[in-house]
């Protein structure tokens, strides 16, 4: 895909050079091509996490919770607790395994698939 963009914009920027261009063409600083910010395929915490945290997690892990020590309720947080506090572990314990979040029981496998690929998406916001 950043092959794809990167491709793009160089064959942009051949065309840019054909011998129609006009004095004015060349003296026009070239519009700056930006890539698209938003790949819908890449997994955000604001786009997909949040949901899927508040849902299952915050009952908990939030300010009077039975896990108040650990909140879920920001970015920084759930960022933070999958650096620093096993998170990605935790989700992918086995029903009965000590220490599987959420205690109550596993989320389906599509959750845990998508916190998952939020990691190797680098953790969007
Ligand atoms: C029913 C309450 C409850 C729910 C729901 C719950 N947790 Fe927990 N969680 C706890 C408690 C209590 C602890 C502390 C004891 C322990 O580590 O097992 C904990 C600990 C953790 C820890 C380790 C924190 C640390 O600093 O050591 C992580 C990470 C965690 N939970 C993630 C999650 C995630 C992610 C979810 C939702 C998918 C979730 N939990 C849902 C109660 C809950």
């Amino acid at each position: 895909m950043k092959k794809a963009i990167a491709l793009t914009i160089l064959l942009a920027s051949l065309a840019s050079c054909s011998n129609s261009d006009t004095y004015d063409d060349i003296s026009t600083p070239p519009e700056t091509v930006t890539p698209p910010i938003t790949d819908p395929s890449i997994i955000t915490y604001t786009k997909d996490v949040k949901a899927v945290i508040d849902a299952n997690c915050i009952g908990c892990h939030k300010s009077g919770g039975a896990a108040s020590f650990r909140p879920l309720t920001t970015y920084a947080e759930v960022k933070a607790a999958v650096q620093t506090a096993q998170l990605l572990d935790r989700i992918q314990l086995q029903n009965g395994q000590e220490g599987l979040m959420p205690k109550t029981g596993r989320m389906s496998q599509a959750n845990i698939d998508l916190i998952l690929k939020w990691n190797t998406d680098g953790l969007k916001n």
